[in-house]
């Protein structure tokens, strides 16, 4: 018996990756204030973070997190359903709920498991999942882990969503879809989208990571800037984009949600979120609701980027939201401008396939209400530099002007 051997197989996948030019690396921060970040010994500022809203730093979100670690631990001790569920919990489940006009929500340990409970708990192997081509990875595994049959439709495609759940007419069916889709930043077509579902019967699931905080009336979302029941659908929210911590709510009817709290193996076999974590995003989530100011800053550095990067030509994603992809085509043509930007104190890493596909690299700006209108403008004119230099054969260690 010759079994291949996996350190062979990884060796072979590395050289094939750096053959490719897809290594990829972190990088290390030392320190932060606010959109600047020191890393590697140099101060960028930053245009690639989730932090919409600016709240990650602000200092009622910090307080509540050392103040209820400092009471309570630095973490929870179990899984909610051991021992590991604290008020703090309770608090932001019902702030979260109140917030997002759904009946019940529950916390999970990040969106990424959310994701896995969800469709692990609601679906068996004879029922569908009909999702979005460009839906995030989180979701495409959560219906692999599930074991469901998987239908995937064109994006933003409420037609092909139609035709592929008609091809699985038995079985229960879920429709999933990013709310504000995470590379692309354009937003999913929810009215048109639950008409399907409801033709279909099937039950509609909103991944709302980059929406909730951001879009619709108060920050409350796709599902409400649709004007969706929030009672006749599950939705996802992440407390680590606008929210600025960690962690993520599903949000639905009470029998949903009930049955998750009991039956999804993420969350049975998870320990809790630190307390000190839930009390920070219940800080957090009072500063969404009630700093109108925040959206409205971030809707006008948007607007003025939007106009500033067209009118230099730069190849913008048509979107309305803080992820404002420029396209690059080839992912070394993407990678030439992330240094070209760095160079001229910039932190926009490229994006590559596979996350994206081929020819499709980008450099996925995003803005946060923390940015100045100064800073835009500098990024916009960095970005035009960046890409000329790169036409004309640029390369890291050119000097800069
Ligand atoms: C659309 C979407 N869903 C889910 C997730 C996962 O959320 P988390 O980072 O909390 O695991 C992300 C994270 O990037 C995302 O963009």
């Amino acid at each position: 018996m010759t079994r291949p051997r996996l350190t062979e197989r990884i060796l072979a996948a590395r050289v094939q990756r750096a053959m490719q030019g897809r290594v990829r690396q972190r990088r290390t921060i030392t320190r932060r204030d606010g959109v600047r970040y020191e890393v590697d010994g140099r101060w960028l500022t930053n245009f690639c973070g989730n932090d919409y809203l600016g709240l990650s730093q602000h200092f009622a979100v910090v307080d509540a997190l050392q103040n209820t670690a400092a009471r309570d631990g630095a973490g929870s001790g179990a899984s909610h359903l051991v021992c590991g569920h604290f008020a703090s919990h309770d608090a932001l489940e019902r702030e979260l709920a109140d917030w997002l006009g759904a009946p019940r929500a529950l916390l999970f340990g990040s969106g990424y498991l959310a994701n896995l409970a969800v469709m692990q708990a609601l679906l068996t192997e004879d029922d569908v999942c009909v999702q979005d081509r460009l839906n995030h990875a989180s979701l495409i595994d959560a219906a692999r882990l599930a074991g469901c049959k998987l239908r995937r439709y064109p994006h933003v495609d409420p037609e092909g969503a139609l035709r592929q759940l008609r091809t699985v007419p038995e079985g229960a069916a879920m429709l999933a879809t990013d709310g504000v889709f995470s590379m692309d930043g354009d937003v999913a077509p929810l009215r048109e989208l639950s008409l399907v579902a409801r033709v279909q019967q099937a039950l509609v699931y909103v991944d709302d990571a980059h929406g909730v905080g951001v879009v619709g009336p108060e920050g409350r979302g796709c599902v409400a800037d649709a004007g969706l029941d929030a009672s006749g659908v599950v939705q996802l929210a992440t407390l680590g984009k606008a929210l600025g911590g960690y962690g993520a709510v599903v949000l639905g009817s009470d029998d949903i949600i009930g049955h998750l709290a009991e039956t999804a193996r993420p969350y049975l076999y998870n320990t809790a979120l630190p307390p000190g974590q839930a009390a920070s995003s219940l800080a957090a989530v009072k500063l969404a609701r009630r700093d109108h100011w925040r959206r409205e800053k971030l809707q006008s550095l948007i607007a003025h980027f939007r106009s500033t990067a067209l009118f230099r030509d730069l190849p913008l994603l048509p979107s309305t939201t803080p992820i404002q992809p420029l396209m690059c085509g080839d992912e070394k043509r993407a990678m030439a401008i992330t240094t070209a930007l760095e160079a001229q104190g910039f932190w926009v890493p490229a994006i590559r396939p596979p996350t994206v596909p081929d020819g499709r690299s980008r450099l996925r700006i995003t803005l946060s209400s923390l940015h100045t209108q100064a800073e835009v403008d500098l990024l916009v004119d960095a970005l035009s530099w960046a890409r000329d230099a790169v036409e004309m054969g640029y390369s890291a260690g050119t000097a800069v002007a």
